[in-house]
């Protein structure tokens, strides 16, 4: 089947199957048409349309995801109270202009004999990796599944999301999948706090206090900027932010690392990458800031 849906026709489809998904995209390539793909796990929020919006400019045709992907959570986490609105998530998904949203059901993606994945070593091991065991192994094996069923020319990933970013820019060069990784800046709110699906947990307290979340990497930013080099130091400033906030509970991470090997530096260097996980309230929130 050659699927000829040009720019200006289009209609929202959603579809359920990953063989119609797998049978669609390979007809929309055979016609012609690029596919940009934006893989998430739902509960949109501007972040998400940020992609959506790169992906509509530079492709013929723009495939969303929404699968809550239960192999990338651990025991004790959040995977069934994640945020899931499916009717807001196709209304907002249809006044950006996608064309299909693949919405597949659990059993459809890990039948009862699933039994393969893909895992990127010592990059999934460390930041989050470490305190979060398996999570990266998931999101690797789901992001590949994806990208077999939908074969897009272009996949749209967060800077968000540093870590798993570069994680699957690694897994695409490894296994030579045919597959262009796009880095997309993280949207902030008016007031820093990076866009989560996540910060709908926060209580208007807790909210508060996730702003010190960013004001931290800012802060830390701007020390760089004006010269400062040292970790140690740079790690000071952040964390008499980050210990200011009122509900602040665990800093998991406050590290400065290498762009892409994600390796700890005992000095910073342009380009490096500040990353944070900390738990304000229950709930924890990852960011990150480029120097
Ligand atoms: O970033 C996310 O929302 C998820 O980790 C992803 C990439 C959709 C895989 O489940």
């Amino acid at each position: 089947m050659t699927i000829n849906k040009f720019k200006g026709t289009r209609m929202l489809e959603v579809i359920h199957s990953p063989e119609d998904m797998f049978k669609l995209s390979r007809g929309i390539r055979k016609g012609g048409n690029s596919i940009g793909f934006v893989p998430t796990m739902g509960y949109l929020h501007q972040g998400h349309i940020s992609l959506i919006d790169r992906a509509r400019k530079e492709n013929d045709i723009v495939v969303v995801s929404i699968f809550v992907n239960p192999l990338q959570f651990g025991k004790n986490e959040d995977l069934d109270r994640y945020p899931r609105d499916f009717e807001r998530d196709y209304s907002l998904c249809k006044d950006a202009k996608v064309d299909y949203i693949f919405y597949p059901s659990y059993s459809d993606m890990y039948p009862e004999d699933f039994n393969t994945y893909v895992e990127v070593k010592e990059l999934s091991e460390i930041l989050c990796g470490a305190f979060r065991p398996g999570h990266f192994r998931g999101v690797t094996t789901v992001v590949l599944k994806l990208f077999n069923i939908v074969s897009p020319d272009r996949a749209y990933f967060g800077k968000k999301d540093y870590q798993q970013l570069q994680i699957i820019k690694r897994m695409v060069k490894d296994l030579n999948i045919p597959v262009e990784i796009v880095a997309c800046p993280t949207v902030r709110e008016p007031d820093g706090l990076a866009m989560s699906s996540r910060n709908r947990y926060l209580s208007p307290e807790e909210r508060l206090s996730a702003t010190y979340i960013s004001k931290a990497l800012f802060k830390i930013k701007d020390a760089f900027d004006r010269g400062a080099s040292e970790v140690w130091r740079l790690k000071e400033v952040g964390l008499d932010v980050l210990n200011k906030a009122p509900l602040i509970g665990e800093i998991q991470y406050l590290e400065v690392v290498h762009p892409e090997n994600l390796k700890s530096r005992e000095y910073a260097q342009k380009g490096d990458v500040v990353a944070v996980a900390v738990f304000i309230g229950n709930t924890r929130l990852i960011d990150n800031i480029e120097l």
